[in-house]
C-alpha cells in the first residue's frame, strides 16, 4: 500500500511501522519514543530482540541528543555522511529506549542519503528501522521484496529499487581512538583504514560477534546454495546430483543456467543485483545452487564475500 510522504509521517507519529526507502536497503521504521511499535517490528519480522536496531537521524542535532558523548575519531569519518556508514556510539540512555539497544549501553547511528527518507526524519524525528526483510529472509531492494515478505497491503513510502541494494557497514568507535569492524557494508574496510588512520581492533570474522546480527543466519533463500571458493569447483560440483544452477557471473563458464550478478570483480555492480538474485533463485524453483566464489576479496569484494557465505551457511 502506497503511502505519500505526508501519510507516512502521520503513521509513524500514531505510532504504526512504516517501510522506507534508503540508499542501501528499504527499512522497516518506526519512531524510537513509540514503544509498541519498536515491538511491532520485532515481531513483524520475526527478530531476535537481543538484536538492536539502527537509529536513522537526519541532523546532528539529533545524534547529540542520542549520544552519551562522541569520539574525537568521529570527525574523521563524518565525509561518509550522509551515507551508507553506521556508526555504534555511547548511548543517551535516556534519550534512546532500552529496547531499541536490547539492552546494550551503545547506539547504532547512521545518516541515510536519501532524499524522501530525510524529508520523512525531519517530520518524524529519529527512525529506528532495521531491513524491511523477514529475519533469515534476503534485504529488499524494490518495492515488491517488502510485499513478498509483509503481504500487499503493508504501508510503504515507495523510493524506487535502493541505490546501493546492499546494507549500511557498522562499524564502533572507541574513546581512546580506536575502532571495530562489526560489519562489512557498501564503505569498505580499507576506505575506514584510510580515514581512520589505522587498522580496526576488531574485525567482523572474530570468533564472538560484537554486532549481535552477526551471529544469526542472514540473507538466505530457500535453496540450497554450495559456494564454490576454487575454479575448478563448479565443474566439479555440477556432477553432484540435482544441481539446478549457478550463482555467478557473466563470465561463469557451465552447462547449468546461470543468474549472474554482472562483470566478475563488478563489486558495486554484484552487491547492487545479490539480493534481488537470491530472491530469483527461489521464484525459478531452483533447489540447489552452486555460487561461484571465485572473485577478490578486498575492497567490496569483502562484502560480497561475506554476504555469500552468510546464505551459504543457511
Ligand atoms: O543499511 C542499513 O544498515 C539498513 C538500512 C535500513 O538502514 N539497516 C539494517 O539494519 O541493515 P539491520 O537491523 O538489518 O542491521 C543492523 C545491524 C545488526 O547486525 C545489529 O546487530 C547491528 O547493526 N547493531 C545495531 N545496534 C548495535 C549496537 N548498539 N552495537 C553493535 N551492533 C549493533
Ligand atoms: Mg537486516
Amino acid at each position: 500500500m502506497k503511502l505519500s510522504i505526508e501519510e507516512a509521517a502521520q503513521s509513524i507519529l500514531k505510532g504504526e511501522v512504516v517501510a522506507v526507502p534508503t540508499e542501501t536497503v528499504y527499512g522497516l521504521a518506526a519512531s524510537i519514543r513509540r514503544r509498541k511499535a519498536i515491538e511491532k517490528i520485532f515481531s513483524l519480522k520475526g527478530r531476535p530482540v537481543d538484536n538492536p536496531l539502527i537509529v536513522h537521524v537526519s541532523t546532528y542535532v539529533q545524534l547529540k541528543r542520542l549520544t552519551k558523548s562522541i569520539p574525537s575519531t568521529f570527525q574523521k569519518i563524518k565525509s561518509f555522511w550522509p551515507g551508507p556508514l553506521t556508526v555504534v556510539l555511547p548511548a543517551n540512555k535516556r534519550a534512546v529506549p532500552k529496547i531499541v539497544r536490547a539492552g546494550l549501553d551503545t547506539v547504532a547511528i547512521r545518516m541515510p542519503d536519501h532524499f524522501l527518507l530525510y524529508k520523512l526524519i525531519m517530520k518524524t524525528g529519529p527512525l529506528a528501522a532495521p531491513s524491511a526483510n523477514l529475519s533469515g529472509r534476503p534485504s529488499p531492494t524494490k518495492v515488491r521484496h517488502i510485499y513478498q515478505d509483509l503481504g500487499m497491503d503493508f504501508p510503504v513510502l515507495k523510493g524506487g529499487p535502493c541505490l546501493h541494494g546492499v546494507e549500511s557497514t557498522v562499524i564502533r568507535l572507541l574513546d581512546d581512538g580506536s575502532w571495530q569492524h562489526l560489519r562489512p557494508g557498501m564503505i569498505s574496510k580499507e576506505q575506514l583504514i584510510q580515514a581512520l588512520g589505522c587498522e580496526p581492533d576488531q574485525d567482523f570474522a572474530q570468533e564472538k560477534p560484537r554486532s549481535p546480527g552477526s551471529k544469526y543466519r542472514h540473507y538466505a533463500p530457500k535453496a540450497k546454495l554450495i559456494f564454490c571458493e576454487k575454479s575448478g569447483d563448479i565443474k566439479k560440483f555440477s556432477q553432484k546430483p540435482r544441481v539446478d544452477g549457478v550463482l555467478g557471473f557473466d563470465t561463469t563458464r557451465t552447462p547449468l543456467p546461470v543468474i549472474s550478478l554482472g562483470g566478475r570483480n563488478h563489486f558495486k555492480d554484484n552487491l547492487k543485483r545479490l539480493y534481488e538474485s537470491l530472491r530469483d533463485l527461489d521464484e525459478a524453483g531452483y533447489q540447489k545452487v552452486l555460487v561461484d566464489g571465485v572473485f577478490e576479496r578486498q575492497g567490496l569484494g569483502r562484502t560480497l564475500y561475506e554476504r555469500l557465505k552468510k546464505a551459504c551457511a543457511g
